[in-house]
């Protein structure tokens, strides 16, 4: 499960580059739009079913989920936001940051890879 949790952000990012690439030259970004929250809906549900799979839920857990959360918030405003031509400095900063946590998060927690430890 780890790896389909590892696959689907990676395909949402890949997404979300494609995404402000195509706003940035001023193209029509709706199908992609679509295609980037059907990605959400899979992050949502791998990290629901390694929430699940713990055998007894640490607090770690929670944070990390409630980040995942507000993480594919910040993907919705950073499109939403270029497209209507709003300043998008700061959350470019705030999504790095969350991207950040999560990932030492993601990779700290007990379940699928271990690299920091
Ligand atoms: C774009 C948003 C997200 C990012 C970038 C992200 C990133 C990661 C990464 C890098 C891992 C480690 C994978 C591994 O060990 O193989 C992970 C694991 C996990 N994620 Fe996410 N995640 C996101 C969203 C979510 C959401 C929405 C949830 C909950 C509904 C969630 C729950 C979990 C859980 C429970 C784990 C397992 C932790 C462990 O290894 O023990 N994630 N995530």
């Amino acid at each position: 499960m780890t790896h389909a949790h590892l696959t689907s952000l990676v395909l949402s990012l890949i997404l979300l580059i494609i995404i402000v690439v195509l706003q940035s030259n001023g193209k029509n970004i709706k199908i992609w739009h679509m295609v980037l929250r059907a990605s959400y809906i899979l992050i949502i549900v791998t990290g629901g079913m390694l929430f699940l799979a713990a055998y007894s839920i640490p607090v770690s857990y929670y944070f990390k989920s409630i980040l995942g959360i507000v993480m594919i918030g910040l993907f919705e405003m950073v499109i939403v936001r270029k497209q209507k031509g709003k300043r998008t400095d700061i959350i470019w900063i705030a999504f790095s940051i969350v991207l950040v946590i999560l990932f030492v998060l993601g990779f700290t927690l007990p379940q699928g890879f271990d690299l920091i430890k």
